[in-house]
């Protein structure tokens, strides 16, 4: 799904800001009206959650009703005109002066309706979210603790399957936009590199039958274009860029894409996305990017912010790249769902690698509710890739997070999952990130080996050192056997900030210190552990346990308000850091 944007021949109108919410705690929204409009309600920030936000609404995962006004934009009246959100969590209807556009199921992906019945003015968009948790759901809740599902998560409220509080609302910004009823409705861009040259494999799918498209691709001095007639609804068409320049870490160079589609001689819709040449690669058990050995240091993150519980913030956005950056990571995971669009054009520009993430966090193949279960994996599956694979940033997809993956019938499940996955892109390594290892029955599928390992923290509890031994071990095993590069997607230990002790003990800053310091140079050893994200960039908001001081996981390298612990420094020295003026 193209990204919206301003261009010649497109126009768009963000409807962030403050719109109008009700609570709907009796279900009673639909009978009172209020898909036309509401009165009396309480303001609310679009893009946020509404749990952090709207007294009494922290623990209401349940149906609210959001409300905004909008007048069609002059010269809008012959367009086509699109309504997009870039993520709702978990489910949302849309009403447009009463009139019911659609309805959409699953967060942190976007989605889009044409605005039928749109008014020359007075016009009032109506979002109906249910933020209901549930088995049928993915990410899921209220899990039967089947022995052989293995939850290991001790009783929390709300009962998520998974360790991150389960935001609810309109989480990234509302779009309304305008193109031409002829139109590009989807690009996907592939790269190659043949000695010096880029070769950029252009795919175009337009609505309305447009005649000819023009893709032009300039940049660091170079100006190559082409020209194709467009068959049916599609074209395709190579462009080959002498001496590119690279798309890596090092050296982010991207290029500019324009496409421009035309009808009768006339240009009828224009569109630019910016691409990098590179090629991500397994060979053996290497990861190559550009045919070069890569090591990914980084993090796994969350969307997670104070008050604006999982909506979209620019501000932090910045503020993590600049710690990730001061820190010297290359890389992060969009554990445990996709993150922001905005997110992946900041990396494709600084240069940072992604491993890009499904919402498919713990699922679990017991029969009840399974079905459901396995239709949204898919449909979130193909979502995430169409929506992010001409990012240059994206070079991994993974396919799920921790999956309880004892039960036989989990590989047929995942072979599924990872067939429709390298259909959509043979450009890209797959994975999943598994915790039981040589126990999950589908780990062979995966390209790349990723496993989440906190031993000396929930096994050889207290004691770093007998946990260091057994991770060299198993990982020299499973090694051995697969002959497969390893990632570690998580490794951590909670940290309360400002809490020290010595000796270390566990929670203690001193505790991390050691903790991270032994396991990044235990990982840094072992050439074919292709590399390690700390778990986690940041302290982060969960459900309420035993476990979670005041509904915070604390592994964070940093605090919730985006401040240092101890270890930062210490992980800053080992990850060779170039030294900069700024402190974080
Ligand atoms: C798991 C899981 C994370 C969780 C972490 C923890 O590995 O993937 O989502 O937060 O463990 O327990 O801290």
């Amino acid at each position: 799904m193209l990204y919206p944007r301003n261009t010649t021949h497109r126009q768009l109108v963000d409807l962030s800001g403050l719109w109008s919410f009700r609570l709907d705690r009796e279900g009673r929204g639909r009978d009172l009206g209020w898909t036309h409009g509401f009165e009396a309600g309480e303001p609310i920030v679009v893009p946020a959650s509404w749990n952090d936000l709207v007294t009494g609404a922290r623990d209401y995962f349940g149906e609210a009703w959001y409300q905004t006004r909008f007048v069609r934009p002059w010269g809008w009246h012959d367009k086509r005109i699109r309504i997009r959100f870039g993520s709702v969590n978990y489910h949302a209807t849309v009403w447009l002066n009463g009139v019911l556009l659609g309805e959409h199921e699953g967060g942190h992906l976007p989605f889009e309706f044409d605005a039928l019945a749109l008014r020359e003015d007075h016009n009032t968009l109506v979002v109906l979210v249910d933020g209901a948790i549930g088995p049928n759901r993915v990410p899921s809740a209220d899990v039967r603790r089947d022995p052989l599902d293995n939850f290991m998560r001790p009783e929390q409220t709300p009962d998520t399957s998974h360790d991150f509080f389960p935001y609810c609302g309109i989480h990234r910004p509302v779009i309304v936009y305008a193109t031409a009823h002829q139109a590009l409705a989807d690009l996907v861009v592939r790269t190659e590199v043949e000695g010096d040259r880029g070769l950029v494999d252009v795919r175009l799918h337009t609505d309305g039958a447009p005649e000819g498209a023009r893709v032009t691709i300039s940049g660091h001095g170079q100006t190559v274009w082409r020209e194709a007639a467009i068959g049916a609804d599609r074209a395709a068409l190579t462009l080959e860029l002498p001496e590119a320049r690279l798309w890596s870490p090092e050296e982010p160079n991207l290029y500019d894409l324009r496409i421009e589609l035309t009808s009768g001689g006339t240009v009828v819709d224009a569109y630019h996305q910016a691409i990098g040449v590179r090629t991500i690669a397994v060979d053996g058990d290497r990861l190559l990017l550009n045919g070069h050995p890569i090591h990914l240091r980084g993090f796994g993150r969350h969307e997670d912010f104070h008050l604006a519980g999982r909506g979209y913030q620019p501000l932090t956005l910045v503020k993590d790249h600049a710690l990730m950056r001061w820190v010297g990571a290359n890389s992060y995971r969009t554990s445990h769902y996709p993150y922001a669009e905005e997110a992946l054009e900041l990396a494709d520009q600084l240069g940072v690698l992604v491993i890009s993430e499904t919402p498919c966090v713990e699922m679990y193949f017991h029969p009840d509710g399974l079905d459901e279960r396995l239709r949204v994996w898919e449909m979130q599956t193909q979502a995430l890739i169409e929506r992010d694979r001409n990012h240059p940033c994206v070079i991994m997809w993974s396919l799920a997070n921790e999956p309880h993956n004892r039960r036989p019938e989990a590989e047929g499940h995942f072979a599924h999952q990872f067939r429709l996955a390298r259909a959509l892109d043979p450009t890209r390594p797959v994975t999943f990130v598994s915790y039981l290892g040589e126990d999950d029955v589908a780990l062979d599928l995966c390209d790349v080996i990723a496993l989440n390992r906190y031993r000396g923290w929930y096994s050889e509890v207290g004691d770093i050192g007998a946990g260091i031994e057994r991770l060299s071990t198993e990982l020299d095993a499973i090694h051995a056997r697969t002959r497969k590069p390893i990632f570690i997607g998580e490794f951590g230990v909670d940290t309360i900030p400002g809490m020290h002790a010595e000796p270390p003990v566990m929670f203690s800053e001193e505790y991390q210190v050691d903790f991270l310091d032994a396991t990044i140079r235990l990982l840094d050893a072992k050439p074919y552990v292709v590399g390690a994200h700390i778990w986690n960039l940041c302290d982060f908001a969960t459900a309420q346990s035993i476990t979670r001081v005041a509904g915070r996981n604390y592994k964070g390298l940093f605090t919730r308000e985006r401040q240092p612990k101890m270890a930062a420094r210490r992980v800053r020295e080992l990850w060779h850091a170039p030294r900069s003026e700024e402190e974080p």
